[in-house]
Formats: C-alpha cells, sequence, structure tokens
C-alpha cells in the first residue's frame, strides 16, 4: 500500500544525529543495489553517513528509517546530491521524489545548481532524475568500478554569476 499525499508530506525529514541510525543507513546502503555492483562494505558506508563534511537527512515513518539522502555542499561541485536511498518497503511511493525536493531546497538556497551521479546499470533511477529535470553532462567511465559508468547529471536554474551584463 502506498503513502497518502498527506501521509508523504507529513514524513519527517530531519539531520542524522544518531549512531544507531548512521548504522542502520549504511547496513540498509551495503545490502542494496547498485551499492552491492560498486563493492560497497558496511564499514565504507558507515565511513560515508558519519563523514562531517557531509549533510545526511533522514525520512521516518512508524517502522523507522524509510529513507535517507546525502548533500555535499562543498569542493567541485557545490549542490551535490551523493546518495538517495529509500528503504525497499517504501519505494515507488514518491518518497525519492519529495527526499529530492528536500535536497534541491536545501542546495538552491546557495547555488543555483544541483549535481548528482547514476550508476550506468541503474535504469530507474535514472529515469526517476531524468523526470524530476537532471539532465546528463557528462559520463565518467570506469570509475567506481571497472565496466560501468558514473553517468553525472545536473539540474540548474540559471548561471552561478547571473546574466550577463552588456553596455
Ligand atoms: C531510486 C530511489 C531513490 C527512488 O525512490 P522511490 O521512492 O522509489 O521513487 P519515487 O516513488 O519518487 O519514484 C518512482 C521511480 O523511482 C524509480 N525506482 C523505483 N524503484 C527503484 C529501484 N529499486 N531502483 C532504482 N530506481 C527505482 C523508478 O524510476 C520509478 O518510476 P517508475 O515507477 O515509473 O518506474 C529508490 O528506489 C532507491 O532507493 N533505490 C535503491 C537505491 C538507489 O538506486 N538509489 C539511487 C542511487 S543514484
Amino acid at each position: 500500500m502506498g503513502f497518502s499525499e498527506a501521509t508523504r508530506a507529513r514524513l519527517s525529514v530531519t539531520p542524522l544525529d544518531s549512531e544507531p541510525d548512521a548504522r542502520e543507513c549504511a547496513q540498509l546502503m551495503a545490502s542494496s543495489e547498485p551499492w552491492i555492483t560498486l563493492g560497497r562494505s558496511f564499514e565504507t558506508a558507515l565511513s560515508i553517513v558519519r563523514d562531517p563534511s557531509r549533510e545526511v537527512y533522514l525520512a521516518r515513518d512508524e517502522s523507522g528509517v524509510a529513507g535517507f539522502l546525502i548533500v555535499c555542499m562543498t569542493g567541485a561541485f557545490v549542490g551535490y546530491i551523493q546518495t538517495v536511498f529509500i528503504a525497499p518497503r517504501c519505494r515507488s511511493q514518491g518518497l525519492g521524489s519529495r527526499l529530492v525536493e528536500f535536497a534541491e531546497e536545501r542546495i538552491l538556497r546557495v547555488s543555483p545548481n544541483i549535481f548528482m551521479c547514476v550508476s550506468s546499470f541503474n535504469h530507474g533511477a535514472r529515469r526517476l532524475y531524468e523526470r524530476l529535470g537532471y539532465s546528463v553532462v557528462g559520463e565518467l567511465t570506469d570509475y567506481l568500478v571497472q565496466g560501468h559508468s558514473e553517468i553525472l547529471l545536473r539540474k540548474t536554474i540559471g548561471p552561478i554569476m547571473g546574466p550577463a551584463v552588456t553596455r
């Protein structure tokens, strides 16, 4: 059964702030595609969700973690959505779209660009992101593992410097 619009809107999205939640996120990540194919262990996943240079947000329902989001606001691509994960029991009910929207609101407060990568074999996620307005801007071949690319996606509301001034 899917979440109703009202339930989806009520699900709280809050910063990750506890070690048990970090471990649950890492466990979920390490046991799901695309990270199984990408060879991500529980320990690596845990170090990613604990990375203090990232912002991690959780969506919860009455059963626990329904999904999480990792956003990077520093480095070459400011406004990079590093991870979107929805628990298998909650997928295809609009929650992934809601978390991406949450990330976009966060990023657009400081930058007009939102970046993310999707693995070349993750056709479902790529379909979703293209539906949400993301365009392919590059392909990083053999980037995380041999034989698969990471597809770089971007959504923008305008140039960083604003419109050019003509005299
Ligand atoms: C991709 C994902 C975040 C989407 O969240 P969601 O709540 O299922 O998404 P929504 O309900 O808003 O949208 C549904 C769309 O998500 C995509 N999707 C659904 N299940 C998916 C899955 N298991 N893997 C990849 N994409 C999936 C499809 O495009 C689907 O649209 P469709 O019904 O027309 O095929 C979620 O399915 C997930 O966590 N998948 C596993 C991890 C993953 O691939 N994360 C993205 C890494 S870039």
